[in-house]
This record gives structure tokens, C-alpha cells and sequence, in this order.
């Protein structure tokens, strides 16, 4: 049966704390839960499923299309039971595959080996089929095949997104220690910003949170600012209905805000990068763009979000200085965010205590591999004046 038509296993990969935001995206995308893990969320749906969660999802990593199910004790095992996937009928004749894996199981000490043996395995029959071997290699710009070998089981999935769907494509400026673009758009979904009230973004270093939180309040599908993914090199691929998914998808969203997305940091470089990270995602127009201490930024009457992503501090001297910045911010949030609902999104707990204001709620999410936490304060108005009366 065609890959393209048939119904299956569908996992989602992501960053460790992603899954509740998630999980909300698949179901308000009309696909169950069938499973969720710490990094990962399983739903099932045709390949065209496959591909809307290519262009949807904000916070998945890699959309994994199961392909094969079966059990191998041995390199060679797996190596026959690959050969007998007709890779033919998925595979263009003149392509090019890469193949990834995650293996835990006796008989493999290095994983290369495993990805080895299954590339073997694809090329060697396209050979017998076509007289040619497609090439291959690490790029993952094309056909991409995931291998999960754990003990005995092997499970054969198509990686429908090819490169990870964190690179969106419009960063070409990552500055210093950025925000991967999937973990800063599930950090807009907890602070449950969708366009109303305005989104206040100091210290936004390359734009991450802001260009993320302007494509929420358009409704704008991240997906449409790339033009590759794994879903196109496959051989049934077809174009047209591909294009007239994201002409639809581009139609509806919308193109102005109603509260206004005021985006600042004290580095010159910082503002240039933001700018230009955001005309690539074609979000710069809605955008206000300022160079300037935190404390200085704007914050217009009306409510709405204010977010900050402070540095951790990697060394002892540089921690030392950050107490201060810290402090500060919980000074700016008291004396000029009232009404606002403020975050703050650290690797630091020690340097979070410092803000001085009590927390509502805290979400633990990760940085790279750094444990982090995102951290909500209530600024109701009038908090100024109790903090003055003591
Ligand atoms: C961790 S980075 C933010 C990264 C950002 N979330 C991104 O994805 O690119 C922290 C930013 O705070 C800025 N910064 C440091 N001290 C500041 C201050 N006192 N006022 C305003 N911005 C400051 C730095 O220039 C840097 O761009």
C-alpha cells in the first residue's frame, strides 16, 4: 500500500517540557493523543495529516511517519528486514537519502553502524531495481529515514520534516545564547498571548520571542517560511495539492494586530539582528523596534504580556553582576508593568530569586540541556502603590 495512503503511527518529537503545549496544537489540528512521553507525542493519521503537522505545529520537532514494525537481534537481521521494504515505491530514483537513528540494543555499540546497515540495506535493493544506488550521506535536505532500535523491536519511520522544524528559516542573525524558535513559541502558548493586549519583549537579543508571538497573533503557520521538508522528497509527493495547502493556509491569516509588539535590548547588534530576522519572517511592520536599557523600555497602557529572557550567567563574575540586573527587573515589573502579566524565562533559580516578587506559576521547560524555568507574576494595578505603603 502506498505510504501516501495509508493510516499510521504518527510521533512527534520535541524539546523535554514541550509536550502539554503540543499535545494542544495535534488535537486543535483535529488528530487524537494516543501516547505522550517526555520529549515526544504520539497521534496517527495518512500522510497528509503528516504534512499539515509539518506546517502547523510551533513547538514539534520532527514529524515521524511509521513506516515498519519488526523485531531484529542482529545487524544482519535488520539489514534483511529493511531490504524487504519496497523503498522503490518511496524513494525517487535519483535521489538522495539520509538516514538517523536511536538505538539501544545489545548487539550495537555505535549507532553509525545501525544507519549504516539500513542505508546498505535501501541502496542495495534500488540498485536491483533501477541498476543504480541513490547517493547518500548526513545531510538532511532530502529523503530522511529514522530507525528507533530499542532491545529487539525496530520501528522504521519516514521523517517527514527533514531538517528539524525549529529552523524556520528567518534567523539568519542567531546572536548570542538564542532561544531555539520551537521552545520560544511554546513560551508564548504558556503565557497565552494570542494577539490581544500587547506583547512586551525586553532583552530580545535576536527577536525569537517577539517574531514568534507576532506569527501567533496572525495565526501565520510557521511552515510557511520554509520551502523544504522531508515530505517533498518523497516519491509520491504531489506539488500542487502541497501548493494549494499553504495558499489556503496563507489566506487566512491575518494581517494586522490589535495590541502592538514593542521589541528591545540595549545592544545596537541585537536590535539590527531582531530587525532583520523579522523582515525574513515578514513580521517586522508590526513590530516596534527600540535600543535601550529594560528598564526603559515602553510599556503602553492596556495590558498584556511582558517577557524577558536575561543571560544565566556562565561564570561566578558574570552571575555576580546579573544579581543586580535581576533585582531590577522586579523593580521594573512593580513600577512599570502594572496590569501586565510578567515573565521571566531563566536557567538561573538562584538569580530568579532575586526578582523579589512572588511567583504564580512556574514551568519548567529546557534550553539545549539546561533546566530552565519560566516564571509568571501577577503586576495587578495599584501594586505599585501597596509597594510604596510597605
Ligand atoms: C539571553 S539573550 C536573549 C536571547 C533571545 N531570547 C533570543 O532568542 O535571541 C539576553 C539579551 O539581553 C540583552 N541585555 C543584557 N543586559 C541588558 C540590559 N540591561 N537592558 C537591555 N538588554 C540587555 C543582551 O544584549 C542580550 O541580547
Amino acid at each position: 500500500m502506498s505510504v501516501f495512503t495509508k493510516k499510521n503511527k504518527i510521533i512527534i518529537t520535541c524539546a523535554k517540557g514541550i509536550p502539554p503545549f503540543l499535545k494542544e496544537e495535534v488535537v486543535s489540528l483535529g488528530l487524537p493523543i494516543l501516547s505522550e512521553d517526555m520529549a515526544d507525542v504520539e497521534t496517527e493519521g495518512k500522510m497528509e495529516d503528516a504534512i499539515k503537522l509539518n506546517l502547523f505545529l510551533r513547538t514539534g520537532q520532527r514529524v515521524l511517519f511509521l513506516l515498519e514494525e519488526f523485531d531484529a537481534k542482529s545487524p544482519d537481521e535488520l539489514y534483511n528486514k529493511m531490504s524487504r521494504i519496497k523503498w522503490e515505491d518511496i524513494i525517487p530514483e535519483e535521489g538522495y537519502l539520509c538516514v538517523t537513528s536511536s538505538v539501544e540494543t545489545p548487539s550495537i555499540k555505535d549507532s553509525r553502524f545501525a544507519n549504516l546497515r539500513c542505508k546498505d540495506a535501501i541502496v542495495d535493493r534500488m540498485n536491483v531495481k533501477f541498476g543504480r544506488r541513490p547517493d547518500s550521506g548526513p545531510n538532511r535536505d532530502k529523503t530522511v529515514i529514522h530507525l528507533y532500535w530499542k532491545e529487539e523491536q525496530c520501528q522504521v519511520y519516514l521523517d517527514t520534516s527533514g531538517e528539524p522544524l525549529s529552523r524556520r528559516g528567518y534567523r539568519r542573525i542567531p546572536l548570542r545564547a538564542p532561544m531555539q524558535e520551537t521552545l520560544a513559541a511554546a513560551v508564548i502558548l504558556a503565557t497565552g498571548w494570542k494577539g490581544n493586549g500587547n506583547f512586551i519583549n525586553p532583552m530580545c537579543g535576536s527577536g525569537t520571542l517577539a517574531i514568534e508571538a507576532a506569527m501567533i497573533a496572525l495565526n501565520k503557520a510557521p511552515g510557511l517560511l520554509r520551502n523544504n521538508f522531508g515530505f517533498m522528497h518523497l516519491k509520491e509527493f504531489n506539488e500542487s495539492s502541497w501548493k494549494a495547502l499553504r495558499k489556503k493556509t496563507t489566506a487566512v491569516a491575518k494581517k494586522s494586530l490589535n495590541g502592538r509588539i514593542i521589541t528591545t535590548d540595549i545592544s545596537q547588534e541585537a536590535i539590527e539582528a531582531a530587525k532583520k530576522n523579522a523582515m525574513t519572517a515578514g513580521v517586522a511592520h508590526l513590530m516596534e523596534f527600540g535600543i535601550c536599557d529594560y528598564s526603559e523600555t515602553p510599556v503602553p497602557e492596556g495590558g498584556g504580556v511582558v517577557v524577558l529572557n536575561p543571560e544565566y550567567g556562565e561564570r561566578l563574575g558574570e552571575i555576580e553582576e546579573l544579581k543586580e540586573t535581576y533585582e531590577g527587573i522586579g523593580d521594573f515589573f512593580k513600577k512599570r508593568c502594572q496590569g501586565y502579566k510578567g515573565y521571566i524565562f531563566t536557567g538561573n533559580l538562584d538569580l530568579a530569586k532575586k526578582v523579589g516578587l512572588k511567583t504564580k506559576r512556574r514551568m519548567t521547560f529546557f534550553n539545549s540541556n539546561i533546566e530552565c524555568r519560566l516564571l509568571e507574576y501577577d503586576l495587578y494595578e495599584g501594586s505599585r502603590e501597596r509597594e510604596r505603603r510597605g
